[in-house]
């Protein structure tokens, strides 16, 4: 192991007391924030303290109000400010740092492509410029179904200079997940492209746009990125639009950046929830951008001249926020790779950060998990020493996880932040400031200052430390979700319903995560209360996938749980009841298997398909999902008499297997 710090044994040691790390000096002395004195004056002054993140963007016109809380909980924050948030990643960089790369892209097969801040701006002003022409106005909602490719973050910044709020779906998703997300925003407008590669082999993602696009309600005008050239050919319909030759008849555009208000809506992100529908999360352009930017450069410590790099996909909010928004906002480098990171080998990510001298990674633990699987003679074939920070997001990272983050990449010489945050956040809300807290691996940290989040019991009364309650915040921040697309009603019930105290004024938040907290208020999230299941840090509705699980041919009934798994996290285990006459074969496995993957994607992808002639209810019929879980998992049952059907219990226990 490394010889400079302490010995594999004392690490361990010092992990099994629960024991802290205090943060690097040398990454102290150089640190965004390094004031210990922060957490105080934001409680002290807030919310004015907001105005400090407001104040890392250009506004054209100031706001008059930090918060507007006459109408709780539909918060308003920087209350008339005018801004738009394409000059605010471009163009107000272009004196200074016009030269200085905005996107370092790496594809697949070794491809790169640099954008200078200025070829960024330009190549945004032309599909901006394209965008209009094709019809699009102020507020028409984008939609982007696209992998990561250079073209989605132009396309995102074009919709933000001409005010379109876009709404990104993730390329992973299946065409039935792409028609309901744009017959629920009545999206006209889709940017696409005709495939790209994964493991070095083309995949075609027109088909499935097209296919998509069959079940959308609205007349859908398209336009599509050639990305795989003639690796596969592909032919445009009635509406569809060449990329290169829109761009092309607009070659020099100038489109000047709308004037946008502060609460203006600047995307729509559909995430999962515990009904079927997905909910559209609404983020606006001042709350929203203020809030990244900030988070970016206290806990990212994200300075201009970084090579910054997370290695999240756009199409969730961990690359809105951390890939486009927040570092662009600051100006810095933001690295941008298409692939997967054991392809051509298993060093991939270790080769990037060599040759380009990364100086921030922000990944997700069940990457971590398979790196360690993976063994360290992969890093270690590669100069990490540019690294200065390193960070996770989307699930809780393990202790031993996180300890060979720490020593085999960091080489304990790089803070670690976990964050902590949900798409309707915006960004990180429970995390160390990494110039001023110590790291207590397996907790997240303490909740960021001005950010006022608790752990509570089912009466909403705060628990004492160590026990395990709900997370909840109980005072609003800029980066907040506004409402759900056009269901204010839902907003309410799914984010304030539980906690709050309407008639008392008292508007609490609950994020559907359980946690505990210690004596120094570090907070360690304990996984999600609802039903959604979070697989390889990608957060999936139980009822979205019972109800895709039935929808197949000989399904009569359906449960859905999540089983622990080594390196997702969680994965997908489906217990299936068959209807009269059919056999729960492997044909029928095939078929359901076959079902997720068309209604959500192959990330849904049931682990385990197990039959049985019945589930566990209780008297009163409800599925005892929590049974289903400790039987995925192998673990004791405890009493399982007071189930109306106590003898299906051990049937469905020597079905699964627990290897
Ligand atoms: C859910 C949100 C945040 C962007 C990616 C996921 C879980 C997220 C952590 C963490 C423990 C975490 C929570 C949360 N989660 N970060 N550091 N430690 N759990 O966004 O898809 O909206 O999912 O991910 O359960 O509620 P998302």
């Amino acid at each position: 192991m490394s010889d400079q710090g302490e010995s594999e044994v004392e690490l361990e040691a010092r992990l099994a007391e629960g024991e802290s790390f205090d943060p690097p000096a040398s990454f102290v002395e150089q640190a965004n924030v390094a004031d210990e004195d922060i957490y105080e004056e934001f409680e002290e002054n807030w919310p004015e303290c907001w105005e400090q993140a407001a104040d890392l963007l250009t506004w054209e016109e100031e706001y008059d109000q930090v918060l507007d809380d006459s109408d709780e909980p539909f918060y308003e924050w920087f209350t008339d400010g005018k801004l738009n948030a394409s000059a605010n990643c471009l163009d107000r960089h272009l004196d200074e740092r016009g030269d200085e790369t905005a996107i370092e892209w790496i594809g697949e097969l070794g491809e790169t492509r640099s954008y200078t801040y200025q070829e960024l701006h330009d190549e945004v002003n032309e599909f901006a410029a394209a965008l209009r022409e094709m019809g699009v106005e102020e507020d028409d909602v984008v939609t982007m179904y696209m992998p990561m490719i250079p073209e989605l973050p132009i396309a995102m910044l074009a919709c933000a200079r001409i005010g379109a709020p876009h709404s990104v779906v993730f390329a992973g998703f299946s065409a039935d997940a792409l028609a309901t997300r744009m017959n629920s925003a009545d999206s006209e407008y889709l940017v696409t492209c005709d495939g790209y590669y994964r493991r070095g082999d083309p995949l075609n993602h027109k088909n499935k746009a097209d296919e998509g696009l069959e079940d959308v309600e609205q007349d859908v005008t398209t336009v599509v990125v050639d990305r795989l050239g003639d690796d596969l050919d592909h032919d445009l319909g009635d509406s569809q639009h060449d990329w290169d030759d829109l761009v092309e008849a607009q070659a020099g555009a100038s489109v000047e950046p709308v004037t946008r208000d502060a609460e203006d809506m600047l995307f729509l992100m559909y995430t999962s929830g515990t009904t079927g529908e997905p909910k559209g999360v609404k983020h606006t352009t001042g709350g929203y951008l203020s809030w990244v930017s900030w988070t970016s450069q206290s806990v990212l410590d994200i300075k201009p001249e970084d090579t910054y790099w997370c290695s999240a996909d756009i199409g969730w909010i961990t690359g809105h926020s951390y890939i486009v928004y927040g570092p662009l906002a600051l100006g810095t480098t933001s690295v941008m790779y298409e692939g997967t990171p054991d392809y051509p080998e298993k060093d991939r990510l270790w080769q990037i950060v060599d040759d380009y001298d990364v100086t921030q990674l922000y990944t997700a633990p069940t990457a971590i998990r398979a790196f360690m699987k993976w063994g360290e003679e992969y890093p270690e074939k590669h100069d990490l020493s540019s690294l200065r920070l390193l960070g996770t997001v989307g699930e809780p990272i393990n202790p031993r996880a996180w300890k060979w983050y720490y020593t085999h990449i960091g080489n304990e010489e790089c803070p670690v932040v976990d964050t902590w945050w949900q798409t309707e956040t915006g960004g990180m809300m429970v995390t160390t400031i990494p110039g001023v807290a110590e790291m207590k691996p397996g907790s997240a940290g303490p909740a960021l200052p001005g950010v006022s989040a608790k752990v509570v019991d089912g009466n909403g009364d705060e628990v004492d430390p160590g026990e395990a309650g709900y997370l909840v915040v109980d005072k609003p921040w800029p980066g907040m979700l506004r409402t759900l697309y056009k269901n204010d009603e839902r907003f309410i019930e799914e984010y304030w319903q539980e906690y709050s105290d309407p008639d008392e004024d008292e508007w609490v938040y609950f994020p559907e995560d359980g946690a505990k907290i210690d004596e120094d208020g570090y907070i360690t999230v304990l996984g999600r209360v609802d039903d959604v299941i979070n697989v390889s840090g990608h957060r999936l509705g139980t009822m979205e996938l019972e109800s895709a699980v039935v929808g197949v041919e000989g399904v009569a009934e359906a449960a859905i749980v999540g089983g622990k798994h080594d390196i997702k996290g969680e994965a997908v285990y489906a217990y299936v009841i068959t209807e009269d006459g059919y056999e729960g074969g492997e044909d029928l496995r095939e078929r359901i298997i076959e079902g997720v993957e068309d209604a959500i994607g192959p990330i849904a992808r049931p682990e385990e398909v197990v039959f049985t002639e019945d589930l566990p209810k209780t008297r009163s019929g409800k599925i005892m999902r929590r049974l289903l879980e400790n039987i995925a998992n192998g673990e004791e049952l405890g009493n399982t008499s007071t189930l109306r059907n106590p003898d299906i219990v051990s049937e469905i226990q020597s079905k699964v297997s627990n290897d």
